[in-house]
């Protein structure tokens, strides 16, 4: 078991054990009534969360969402908004996220909204949202215009990582959140790689000890990360702070865009690393054995580590649209070295040589 605390004006702690979820009574503060948001898919978690209340008596609310990402809609919000409102929620209630990082978002939200701002407890179901999207306090739901467009900075009282809840993962979905896992390997912990490399097998088995020490380590970095950064705001002094965890990022989203969601977050963002190493061989010198310890660490995990469909003018015209682009030209969190990413704005040619090299997936 693990309990990092993500340092911000009220510290919180990330439990991570097998059974964390039986915690939940300890976090409940002053709160009445609970509401418990979930997808339909995960009727079995929420009843084990509910039978974990059971002993404190309090009054749960269930409020069943919509699967995955259709769940970020402002329709799916109001009526969350007013599901709270009709059970006379007050600002010492409280709201608990059970799901993949895009119900704890929505969850996120409407804490973070109703009566402008009320307790929440996050419970991610998906490697990614353990590792990524639970951390950190950023909630948001979608537009028809665009992704993530309406949210706040809202820190949970506590996340709770239950590896129990994982374990009905598909193992593609597993593999998707542990690109996330090996980016905080390639930006921060080295010791990441190597467990991944000494046994990809084990590190994709979300029972076994491995496990556990990757997703340790990855909350380890983004909660530094975070700490350091709390609201996106460094930039603006020069050094590389929460943007470092859009590392792969840039070209993750273009082909994420060019093939319509169709591939999961992780898968793009292989490709998007390995872009970003050959990028880096060819702006900030970083060295081939680095670059090619990008492929064997991804395809260790079963991930996409080289892409050809789309042209490059294609991707060129989405990295324009990138949030990092700053009056036109594009910027890039690359690595220098290993574990030590930098922003930098490489040259056309350099951007568009490195794409040329994923067409190959050599090692
Ligand atoms: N807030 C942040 O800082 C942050 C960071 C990264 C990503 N995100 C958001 O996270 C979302 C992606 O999260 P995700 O990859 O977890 O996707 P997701 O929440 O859409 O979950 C993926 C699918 O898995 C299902 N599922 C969840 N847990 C399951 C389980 N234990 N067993 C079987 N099926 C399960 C879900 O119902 C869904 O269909 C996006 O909306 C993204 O914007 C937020
Ligand atoms: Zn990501």
């Amino acid at each position: 078991m693990a309990e990092i605390i993500v340092s911000s004006p009220q510290p919180y702690p990330v439990v991570i054990e097998p059974t964390a979820l039986r915690l939940l009574p300890e976090y409940l503060g002053g709160a009445g009534q609970v509401a418990l948001v979930y997808p339909s898919v995960l009727a079995g978690t929420a009843a084990v969360a509910q039978v974990a209340l059971q002993d404190s008596k309090i009054r749960v609310l269930p409020l069943v969402v919509p699967e995955g990402e259709t769940a970020k809609t402002a329709q799916v919000l109001t009526a969350l908004w007013s599901a709270l409102a009709k059970a006379n929620f007050t600002r010492t209630d409280l709201v608990i996220g059970v799901g993949g990082g895009a119900t704890t978002d929505v969850a996120g939200f409407l804490a973070a909204s109703y009566l402008r701002g009320i307790p929440w407890i996050a419970v991610p179901t998906t490697v990614l949202g353990a590792v990524d999207a639970s951390v950190g306090g950023k909630t948001a739901i979608d537009l028809p215009e665009g992704k993530n467009l309406v949210g706040a900075f809202h820190d949970p009282r506590a996340v709770l990582i239950d590896f129990d809840l994982l374990r009905s993962l598909p193992p593609r979905e597993i593999r998707s959140g542990l690109a996330e896992v090996a980016k905080t390997g390639f930006i921060a912990d080295a010791a990441i790689l190597k467990l991944i490399l000494d046994d990809p097998v084990s590190s994709q088995q979300v029972t076994s000890e491995r496990f556990a020490e990757l997703v340790t380590r990855a909350v380890q970095v983004k909660a530094a990360t975070v700490a350091a950064d709390p609201e996106e705001r460094i930039l603006a002094t020069g050094s590389v702070g929460r943007e470092q965890l859009n590392y792969g990022h840039t070209v993750g989203h273009a082909i994420e865009a060019y093939e319509q969601f169709r591939w999961r977050h992780g898968e793009a963002i292989a490709v998007g690393m390995v872009y970003a190493a050959e990028l880096a061989a060819r702006t900030t010198g970083l060295a081939p054995e680095t670059v090619a310890l990008h492929r064997s660490v991804l395809r260790a995990l079963e991930l996409p580590i080289s892409y050809a469909a789309a042209p490059y003018a294609a991707i060129r015209d989405f990295i324009s649209r990138d949030k990092k682009t700053r009056g036109g030209t594009p910027r890039f969190v690359l690595l220098d070295k290993p574990q030590h990413p930098i922003i930098t704005t490489p040259t056309e040619e350099a951007m568009s040589a490195a794409y040329q090299k994923l067409r190959n997936d050599i090692l």
